[in-house]
């Protein structure tokens, strides 16, 4: 089978499990665990950041980042599709009690005039204050898509400029800077938390990280003790988390080589609309074809091809670190015996 399906499926290479067997170890509830503390510091310092703390997975570090930025009754702004609004669980209503904004999109793409109508529509006694804006880079559902500096820093001024905070969900926040050649710590200059996976395109197989400033950071670590996240010997996640930091960012771009080789065959393709593929998703619509998002999927698995499925109407294909030019070749061959 050709996985297609996610970044999550990334397996850890021997090299990066090596890490683990040599890690130095201590209680990180204490604050006792180095390898824990070189991770931080490290992810902090590549984000240009203050510090850094460990969580558990993304849909975890996105909940504590936004425990500590917001209280009971505040209002988040963020894209309609965002995973933050759609993946998880509803945290931020089920635990925070925070009132989601929706924003419609353009591919995961906020135009700033909606954010603006939104965080400058003033006190009624009837309404909830925006006190958060949520941005998502890369966007998964938008396809990968890349959300532009200046869109990035308009949208944050406008946050700022009305008393709000900006946090940004950088599950592949690597992917972007790659894709870009700009460094992530520019990207995020103007946004005050970003949360980025080790497990996705980074190749770990565990682990997020959350970074701010210090005293978000310190705010940050009581949350995550409040959802469980305290871990104890929790450098045996971190070691590889180091050692992706260092070993596992250029190499994204070879997954990005990959989507467009998809991008390529599928846009042949006539019925088939894909979005326009950024970093190393490729997310296609059905709805002009004669085929439906689980003909795809199906068709594509009698071939030896997984795919996500995304409603009736979508269907998604990402590359990563083990999927091979070899493997995408093969996708290259079958995707036109397909649909056909
Ligand atoms: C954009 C985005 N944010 C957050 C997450 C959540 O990460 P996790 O699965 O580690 O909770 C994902 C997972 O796919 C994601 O795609």
């Amino acid at each position: 089978m050709i996985d297609l399906r996610s970044d999550t499926f990334t397996l850890p290479s021997k090299e990066m499990l090596e890490t683990i067997l040599t890690a130095e170890l201590g209680d990180d509830v204490w604050e006792e665990d180095p390898t824990v503390k070189e991770l931080e510091a490290l992810t902090a310092k590549k984000l240009g950041k203050e510090a850094g703390l460990l969580v558990s997975s993304g849909t975890q570090g996105n909940l504590v980042a936004n425990m500590t930025h917001l209280n009971r009754g505040d209002g988040v702004v963020l894209e309609k599709e965002s995973h933050i609004y759609l993946y998880e669980v509803g945290g931020l209503s089920q635990l925070i009690g925070a009132f989601p904004f929706l924003i419609e999109g353009n591919n995961g793409l906020m135009d700033p005039k909606d954010v603006e109508a939104i965080f400058t529509r003033g006190y009624n006694v009837h309404w909830v204050d925006p006190k958060l804006l949520c941005l998502e880079n890369t966007h998964n559902r938008g396809g990968g898509k890349i959300i532009p500096k200046e869109n990035i820093d308009q949208l944050s001024k406008i946050a700022h400029e009305n008393n709000g905070l900006v946090h940004m969900d950088g599950a592949r926040l690597f992917n972007a800077a790659v894709a870009t050649g700009m460094a992530a710590s520019k990207i995020v200059e103007n946004v005050e938390s970003v949360q980025i996976c080790l497990s996705k395109g980074l190749g770990c197989p565990v682990g997020s990280i959350i970074v701010g400033s210090e005293e978000f950071i310190h705010d940050a670590r009581r949350q995550r003790k409040l959802v469980g996240g305290g871990l104890r010997q929790a450098g045996i996640i971190a070691a590889p988390g180091i050692y992706a930091l260092n070993n596992m960012i250029d190499r994204l771009a070879e997954d990005h080589k990959h989507a467009r080789m998809l991008e390529k065959v599928l846009t042949e393709i006539e019925e088939l609309k894909v979005k326009p593929v950024d970093t190393n998703i490729a997310v296609v619509d059905t709805s002009a074809s004669k085929w439906s998002a689980a003909d795809a999927r199906d068709g594509l698995e009698k071939h030896g091809i997984k795919v996500t499925y995304m409603g009736d109407q979508f269907f998604r294909m990402v590359t990563y670190f083990g999927i091979t030019k070899e493997d995408i070749e093969q996708v290259v061959s079958v995707i036109p015996e397909v649909f056909k």
